[in-house]
This record gives C-alpha cells, structure tokens and sequence, in this order.
C-alpha cells in the first residue's frame, strides 16, 4: 500500500460549528504537505480523522486505493506527533519510543535496536533512562518524534509540533524534521498557522479557512500565484501591500491608477490580462518587488514619500507613500534614505499582482514574469 492520501467533500459538524465543510485534497506519496491557516479552521480536525481518532460527518478518506475513513486507528500504519508531546510521565524516554513496539510485541532485541537507530537518529541516545519530567521541552519533542519514527509508518501527522518551543529551537527542529524526510522520504502531513514555518518546509501547502481548501500548491505558487487576496496577505512577510483602484489600459499599455496614483505596469500581453478588466481592480505588491531609487524622478519610476524605516539587519523595511496609499518595499540596509524623503519606486517587471476588487479573486494573469 503507497502512502498517498486522498481526502473528498469531508464535512464535520461540532452542533452549529462547520469544522470542515467540504473538504477535497490529495497528497502524493512521499510528500511534505503543510495544512495552513488560522486558528480554528479546522487542521487538527483534518489531522484526527487522517488518524482515525475522528469520524467525519461526510465524505471519504483513502490511503492509496484503499478507503479508510471506517478503519481504527491502529490500522492506519500512520504516526502523530503533537503540539504537546502526549508522552507518559511515568515512563522514561527508551520506554515512551519503545511503548507501540512492545504493544506489537516485537522481540526484545528488535525493540532495543530500533529505539537505538531512532534515537541516534535524533541524538538522544544519551537521555533515554530520562523521564520527560527531567528533559527540556525541545527533547521531549525529540521523544515524541522518535516514537513516531520508530513505528516506520506509511505516513507522519504532525499538529503544530514546534509551536512550544522558542523562536531559534523551533527554527532547528524545522531544519531536522527537513533532514529526515529528505532522508525517509515518509508522506508528511503537517500542520501549523505559522506562515514562514509552511514556506520553509513544504512541497505543497494547503491554504484553509473555515473548513474549505482555498488553494492548494508550491511552496513558490502559493507565494507567486496566490488566488485571492486572503492568500495573498496571509502568506508572506512583511505582509503583501494592497491597494484599491483601477486599470487603466491605452493601447498595449497598462497602468494602474488610484488616488495621486498612476502606476505603469507593463503590457497587456506581459500581463496576461484578460480583456477587458474589471471596474475595480485591487493591486498587490510583495515587499522584495518595489524597486526603490533615491532619486525622486527617473525613467519608469513614480515619486514616493518615505513615512517610516524599520532596519532588521539583512534588510531595511521601507513605509512608502504613493499618493493616498501605502506600500512596504525591501531596501539593502546600506541604502542611504531620510524620514520624508521622496524616492523613484516601480515595480519589478511581471511582479504586480492583480485582483477583482469585490471578489478578491486573482485576475488571470501571470505574476513570474
Ligand atoms: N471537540 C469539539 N467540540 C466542539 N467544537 C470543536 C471541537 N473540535 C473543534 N471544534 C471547532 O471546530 C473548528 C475547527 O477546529 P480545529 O480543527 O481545532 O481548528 P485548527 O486546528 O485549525 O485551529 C473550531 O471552530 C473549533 O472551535
Ligand atoms: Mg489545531
């Protein structure tokens, strides 16, 4: 049996509260997917009926050709990791990863050689006659993963694993969790609301919101081709700039045009504009795509006032004013800019990203250039 899972139209109903409402995905054997959104979208309720510890209301869960929605989860061949490590107390770290060998009764010498291998594998070789209550947060995840690891599982659950620990170990155990799949190669399904977490981990993010799968793809589609503004903004930091107006089309060229605004963006042809457009059009610009010339006026720049600098060390955070609105352009730190001054900015060629104003839904065109 491959590992690929297969989720169609799942619904779950808490009372009144639509935890999944229709829910369709597919996850390809061997891959790394993340489930993405805010909190109380419904991932972990997603993740437990992938483990069997939940039933759906409606539709159908199948692991390669094989429907499971009605099997236990033992059956599953899955393993979960989660936010609060779930391991018995009582137990030592050997004990805690040993726990569903033992359960399988597997021969002794079997089950100390596989804990050792996981163990070593996480280099925690050393804290395996600790109990959790004498280990750190980050080594009980440690713990947690090994008994995940150590059920050599067709597929890894994982719910916001990381979210306990602080900012740089949480930024290591992504980097490991990396290595091992890499090395493994186990279907991975993980959740989080951590958006730069999804980025840096996954072939394909899920994006949800309120039960629903808003788009589901790359790592670099989500962040390049997002559907709609609520992808757009929520992927992404700093957060993607927005601005209201218009399109402006004479001839070839196209122009986006608001209050004190007129934008150039290249052609329609560039564009990959459907003709023609939508009264009100939303325009998005990613912070790393505004160019920025500290001289005022130039060729195929519009003037901008600088409201606000926010240096972070690798890179200088600039507030623009353009007109009525404002963007956020990424500068190098060295870039020499006064508060109030004016600077040329235009927008990286094929980089601007259109939406439907009402809607909020992406216009059909191409945003790679
Ligand atoms: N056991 C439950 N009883 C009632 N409501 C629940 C239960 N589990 C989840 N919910 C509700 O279902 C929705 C989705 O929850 P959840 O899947 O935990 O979201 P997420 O993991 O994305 O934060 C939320 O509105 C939550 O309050
Ligand atoms: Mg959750």
């Amino acid at each position: 049996m491959d590992g690929s899972l297969h989720l169609r139209d799942l619904t779950r109903l808490y009372g009144k509260v639509r935890a999944l409402d229709g829910l369709s995905l597919d996850i390809p054997q061997g891959s790394f997917v993340t489930l993405l959104g805010p909190s109380g979208c419904g991932k972990s309720t997603t993740l437990s009926i992938l483990a069997g510890l939940d039933r759906p209301d409606g539709g159908t869960v199948h692991m390669g050709d094989q429907d499971i929605t009605r099997t236990p989860p033992n059956e599953r061949r899955m393993a979960m990791v989660f936010q609060n490590y779930a391991l018995y107390p009582h137990m030592d770290a050997f004990d805690n990863i040993a726990f569903s060998l033992r359960l399988a009764k597997r021969p002794r010498t079997e089950v100390e050689s596989r804990v050792r291998a996981v163990a070593e594998m996480l280099d925690i070789g050393h804290l395996l006659r600790r109990k959790p209550g004498q280990l750190s947060g980050g080594q009980q995840q440690r713990v947690a993963l090994g008994r995940a690891l150590v059920k050599q599982p067709l597929v890894f659950l994982l719910d916001e694993p990381f979210s306990n620990l602080d900012a740089a170990l949480r930024a290591r155990m992504r980097t490991e969790v990396k290595h091992l799949h890499l090395r493994l190669g186990t279907t991975s399904v993980f959740v989080t609301h951590d958006q730069e977490e999804a980025l840096s981990l996954s072939d394909h993010i899920a994006v949800m919101r309120d039960g629903r799968l808003i788009q589901f793809g790359s790592q670099s589609e989500i962040y390049r081709r997002p559907r709609d503004t609520y992808v757009a903004t929520f992927v992404g930091k700093p957060r993607m700039s927005l601005t209201e107006g218009a399109l402006d089309v004479a001839g070839e060229a196209v122009a986006f045009v608001a209050e004190g605004i007129q934008l150039p963006l290249g052609t329609t042809a560039g564009l990959r504009l459907a003709a023609p457009p939508p009264p009100r059009v939303t325009l998005g610009v990613r912070a790393e795509d505004l160019v920025v010339r500290t001289e005022a006026a130039g060729e195929g720049t519009v003037p901008a006032v600088v409201r606000l600098t926010e240096p972070i060390g690798s890179d200088t955070f600039l507030e623009l004013g353009i007109g009525a609105a404002t963007f956020v352009a990424r500068v190098p730190p060295d870039l020499d800019v006064a508060l109030g001054q004016t600077v040329g900015v235009r927008i990286a060629p094929g980089r601007a990203h259109l939406f439907d104003t009402p809607s909020g839904q992406r216009l059909e065109q191409l945003a790679d250039g």
